[in-house]
């Protein structure tokens, strides 16, 4: 089947495209957009490593085809930076708890971060463990990512705090 094109949002950048049916939004990311932030783990739905935004909610980027993607807006962990370059806040504090080792999963802990945060500005430690529940690490044993949660959510509320 030949290639179709596709249109897409992505960390706010539209893009146009032409893609195979076949090719999953993860590889779109990171073949085509060179987003390479975004992890590909086991492939199947499993590990979260893949995770990003599609619409404002959080999904698995290999269970998608990217001609799915069409007309929708994707942010990536890249899209959690602040101003030229610099750490977003969930970055900040992921670097700052040393929330991570090998580093494969936090893009896709970040992501599930994100999403919480969005909906939940004072996760309980027990809501920011079952929000990073579904997404797999092998080297951290979670406190720390769990304690990165807890800091980034501190520091929002004290920003949201300082507007007012
Ligand atoms: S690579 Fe997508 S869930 Fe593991
Ligand atoms: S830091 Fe290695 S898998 Fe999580």
């Amino acid at each position: 089947m030949s290639d179709l094109a596709i249109a897409v949002t992505v960390n706010g950048i539209d893009y146009q495209a032409h893609v195979a049916p076949r090719m999953t939004l993860v590889d779109f990311l990171r073949d085509i957009l060179r987003q390479t932030g975004t992890h590909v783990g086991c492939e199947h739905g499993i590990c979260g490593a893949c995770s990003v935004m599609f619409d404002g909610a959080p999904i698995r980027s290999c269970l998608m085809f990217a001609v799915q993607a069409d007309g929708h807006d994707v942010m990536t962990v890249e899209g959690l930076a602040g101003e030229a370059g610099a750490l977003g806040d969930i970055q900040d504090a992921f670097w700052e708890c040393h929330a991570m080792q090998c580093g494969y999963c936090t893009p896709g802990m970040m992501i599930a971060a994100h999403a919480l945060l969005e909906t939940n500005a004072s996760p309980t430690t027990e809501e920011i463990r079952e929000a990073v529940s579904g997404n797999l690490c092998r080297c951290t044993g979670y406190t720390q990512i769990v304690e990165a949660v807890e800091l980034a959510a501190e520091r929002r509320r004290g920003a949201a705090g300082d507007r007012q």
